[in-house]
């Protein structure tokens, strides 16, 4: 493992529950049963990203990604971080073995269901 994904993996930002989210995204990883759960809050006048937390029972790897995903959508507008890909956050990260790529896939999907689900969310209101 490069520094960068050692480095999120022992001190990941933005862990954990957000009890007021304004969505949550949630991804499952078919390979090993891992879960990963991202949760965001949005200005509703910019899309802005204003928070962003994320939950994983998923290995090491994957805490990595997601740590390093909720710093990379923070601040991003729902257009903006709906273009970050699996490839981007791994590129992000220095690089990982190949052989975990599918736990890296785990936040960036989780993060596009949350997306997904707060614009759902947004039309049901008009
Ligand atoms: Fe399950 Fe990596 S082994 S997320």
């Amino acid at each position: 493992y490069s520094e960068k994904v050692m480095d999120h993996f022992r001190n990941p930002r933005n862990v954990g529950e957000m009890k007021d989210a304004d969505a949550v995204g949630e991804a499952g990883n078919p390979v090993c049963g891992d879960m990963m759960y991202i949760y965001i809050k949005v200005d509703p006048e910019t899309e802005v990203i204003k928070e962003i937390t994320f939950q994983t029972f998923g290995c090491s790897a994957a805490i990595a990604t997601s740590s390093m995903i909720t710093e990379m959508a923070k601040g991003k507008t729902l257009d903006e971080a709906i273009k970050i890909t699996r490839k981007d956050v791994a590129d992000e990260l220095g690089g990982l073995p190949p052989q975990k790529m599918h736990c890296s896939n785990l936040a960036a999907d989780a993060l596009h269901d949350a997306i997904k689900k707060y614009r759902e969310k947004m039309k049901d209101k008009k």
